[in-house]
């Protein structure tokens, strides 16, 4: 494409930008034209290799034609209809291939149009499942300490990161949190799961003493905390956490709207680090971002007792206009053909331990206090300035963006998760101009 033929705004005014500082931005703005493969361009024509996949989530890489002509075929057979007590055939192929990538007897799923939308439905999904039981006394909602569920009222109260709430007043109430897994001494520079930590998940028996079994509904976990700055789970504790829920009846719901589909090497955190949840969130790479869409994947058990629980009529007063968007669903259909047919899952396993050494090679940088890693994401700690919290690591962002690759930066934690399409040159090249920019900003 030609660079000049790209639409150039004449004013930055209008557009409230999400999560950003809009003031330096507009001052200093960085715009992206077009995007192919592992590539963002500048509109000037400027290459800008992808080392986040956009936000986690152009799992198959940029421009995917597959994606695109599914798409564009779609608009043309069906704009758009109502999933409320009608249907179109594509939303529920969509489901039917997202439940063959689920684990087994997890079978249904509700459609959203976001990770965000995801959680909230996730959480109103496990207080709907007590209540068809005759628990209603269980509306208690547990998180954890720096979990990313996203930016609704039921996400971010269950979140556990004091800067996405302190704008909003008192949130949800009945909400608790468990202990985050992050800073073990003894788990530093741990390569993939750390071995120290497990008895982390304990804390949940506390919550359960503090509170009564019969007052928790549900506890919300991603299986590798993400935007906090990817927390690896230690070894045996997501298996403590399920053997805890399941003692007292409590749902487990995993946050997988970035450990799904592909990223830790297999379709979703779940089948990799060997813990069957009740619910799965997820988003992002369901669709290659390509439209936004989100879903919610439930076990058997859970949509029965809601659905087939209740009179007839109906059975879960949820939804979204766009629920199943036909274009949404198109996108995803040819998605998870891309991942079936490319094998994603199995190409982040194979680069996995050149991304993991690569990764562990910046230990030597300066101010680099510690690396981990799980499939294909590595997060890097600085240590902050003194008294400026996150400008280390936003002047990396920015040193590595005019070096011509695209980092995501949380507090002064670098974190990475390129395309599953990734080359060992493409890490190479990524971890090279990220030592540069560590150094420089130094
Ligand atoms: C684990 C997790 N849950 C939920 C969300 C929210 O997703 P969205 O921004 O699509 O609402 C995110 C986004 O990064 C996430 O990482």
């Amino acid at each position: 494409m030609n660079e000049s033929s790209l639409p150039r705004p004449n004013n930055l005014d209008a557009f409230w930008m999400p999560f950003s500082d809009n003031r330096y931005f507009k001052a200093n703005p960085r715009m992206i034209g077009r995007a192919e493969g592992m590539s963002y361009y500048t509109p000037e024509g400027r290459e800008i290799l992808d080392g986040t996949a956009g936000l986690w989530c152009c799992n198959a890489g940029h421009g995917r034609r597959e994606i695109k002509e599914a798409i564009q075929k779609q608009a043309a057979i069906l704009d758009y209809a109502p999933t409320f007590q009608l249907g179109h055939p594509i939303a529920f192929e969509a489901a039917a291939r997202i439940a063959e990538m689920t684990p087994e007897g997890m079978d249904k799923v509700f459609f959203t149009n976001s990770g965000s939308e995801s959680a909230d439905t996730a959480l109103k999904i496990a207080l709907a499942y007590h209540k068809a039981r005759g628990e209603s006394s269980r509306v208690r909602l547990i998180g954890r300490e720096r979990g990313y569920h996203g930016v609704g009222f039921g996400g971010m109260s269950v979140g556990g990161i004091g800067g996405n709430r302190k704008q909003f007043g008192a949130l949800l109430p009945y909400v608790d949190h468990l202990p985050h897994t992050h800073g073990l001494k003894e788990n530093l520079f741990a390569k993939g799961q750390p071995e120290q930590g497990a008895h982390l998940a304990d804390a949940l028996e506390n919550l359960v003493a503090l509170h009564g079994a019969e007052t928790i509904a549900a506890v919300m976990v991603e299986p590798v905390a993400g935007s906090t700055g990817v927390l690896v789970p230690p070894k045996g504790y997501l298996q403590r956490l399920r053997e805890i829920c399941d003692k007292y009846g409590i749902l487990l719901i995993f946050d997988e709207v970035i450990t799904g589909f592909g990223r830790l090497g297999t379709n979703f955190g779940a089948e990799r680090l060997g813990v069957v949840p009740d619910i799965m969130t997820m988003a992002k790479g369901l669709t290659n971002a390509a439209v936004p869409m989100g879903a919610v994947a439930v076990k058997n058990g859970v949509f029965d007792a809601i659905v087939n629980g209740a009179p007839a009529g109906i059975e879960l007063f949820h939804g979204y206009t766009y629920s199943g968007h036909p274009l949404a669903a198109a996108a995803a259909i040819a998605t998870l053909e891309l991942h079936r047919a490319e094998d994603l899952p199995g190409r982040a396993r194979a680069l996995e331990p050149y991304w993991q050494e690569a990764a562990h090679s910046l230990r030597a940088a300066p101010h680099v206090v510690d690396i981990r890693d799980c499939g294909l994401i590595a997060g890097i700690e600085l240590v902050s300035r003194p008294g400026a919290a996150g400008a280390r690591a936003m002047e990396v962002f920015r040193r590595c963006f005019d070096d011509g690759v695209l980092i995501r930066v949380t507090g002064d934690i670098i974190a990475l998760s390129p395309p599953l399409i990734c080359e060992k040159p493409h890490v190479d090249r990524i971890m090279g101009t990220i030592d540069k920019a560590i150094r420089a900003a130094a």
